[in-house]
């Protein structure tokens, strides 16, 4: 069932289960945005299935820190590593990507980190906030970590998989600029921001088309690239939510999942699921994203982007070297 009535009776009726293995030994999993909220509980339900190393992407080492602490409370036999990254920084996303490619091993790639913003602002790389954290960064990170995850699929024959977190915002919004002559360029216009939740909403369109578009790139057999829609969730990325947040509260207090529930859907697209491999996952099984995605209009968006990504990233970040997907 689609539409707003579905996302109720899916938040009512749904409950996400955690992993239903309980030995990840001998593997290595990374996890941005993994000191709170949905990434952290999805390093917690890894770490606990006896995964062996845990490198847990956090851009602020003390928050980083106490995460590692946490975790290692818990699953004392995880060897756990607190790893910076800044999504708002090209070239420390570049450090941090040529520290991964140092790696011998790595199983598991969750790409977490996110936000939500309710009103205009832009990063310090001047995009729009929304679209540089949840779109820019992810995408470049996307594109710098395939060459090791291949590498490394390569020499075991086996493989890897990583997974980006969307939303199924994605289906609710009109992405008016899916017109424009360049439409990560039009998403920067404060004009466009629109109300509410639109932007973060239109970036997590954005993230469902980026997955499709790379996984289309890469074998099945060497990289499962997955897209992740965890469900209303209790967490700080609602913190911004200024009107309406008393609304907000209630309805998340009413059908909201909880912060654990929503790690459980994370942990289930990066390990379950191996013939998910350019799809869209929620409530814990493969599913269609929007018509938009899989309209012709969507596809033409969905290589749009790529290539407008592409090329904004070859001219602000000359320093990342993305030869290995240029066109
Ligand atoms: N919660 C929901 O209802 C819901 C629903 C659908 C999809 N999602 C998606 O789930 C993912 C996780 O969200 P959440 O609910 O766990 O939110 P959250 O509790 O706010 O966690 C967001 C994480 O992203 C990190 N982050 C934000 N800006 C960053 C930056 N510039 N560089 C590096 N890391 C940064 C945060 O780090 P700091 O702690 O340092 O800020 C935090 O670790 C997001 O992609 C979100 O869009 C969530």
């Amino acid at each position: 069932m689609g539409g707003q009535l579905g996302f109720l009776y899916r938040q009512l009726t749904f409950i996400p289960k955690p992993l239903a293995t309980s030995s990840l030994e001998g593997k290595v999993a990374l996890i941005t945005g993994a000191n709170i909220g949905l990434g952290f509980e999805a390093a917690r339900e890894l770490a606990s299935c006896k995964l062996s190393r845990l490198i847990v992407a956090v851009r602020d080492p003390i928050k980083g820190e106490n995460t590692r602490q946490t975790i290692l409370t818990e699953a004392p036999s995880c060897h756990v590593e607190v790893w910076i990254v800044d999504y708002d920084q090209y070239d420390g996303i570049i450090a941090f990507a040529k520290r991964i490619a140092e790696l011998d091993q790595l199983d598991y790639v969750l790409l977490s980190a996110g936000l939500k913003q309710m009103e205009y602002s832009t990063s310090h790389t001047g995009h729009e906030t929304n679209v540089q954290i949840n779109h820019i960064a992810a995408s470049l990170l996307s594109l710098l970590l395939l060459p090791t995850l291949l590498r490394l699929s390569r020499s075991t024959g086996n493989p890897l998989r990583l997974t980006i977190v969307s939303s199924e915002g994605h289906f609710w919004i009109p992405f008016k600029e899916r017109t424009a002559a360049n439409i990560l360029k039009r998403m920067d216009e404060p004009e466009t921001f629109g109300t509410a939740m639109q932007r973060y909403c239109t970036t997590k369109l954005i993230n469902v088309l980026w997955t499709r578009e790379l996984a289309s790139r890469v074998s099945e057999h060497e990289v499962i690239i997955n897209t992740v829609n965890p469900g209303f969730c209790y967490s700080g990325l609602h913190r911004h939510v200024k009107t309406g947040a008393g609304i907000m509260n209630i309805v998340l207090w009413m059908i909201g999942r909880t912060t654990a529930q929503g790690g459980h859907c994370l942990t289930d697209a990066l390990v379950e699921h191996e013939d998910s491999h350019g799809r869209y996952l929620s409530e814990q099984q493969i599913t269609d994203p929007s018509s938009f995605v899989l309209s012709m209009e969507g596809e033409v968006a969905q290589k749009q982007v790529w290539r407008e990504t592409i090329e904004l990233l070859k001219h602000e970040a000359p320093n990342a070297d993305i030869s290995f997907f240029s066109e």
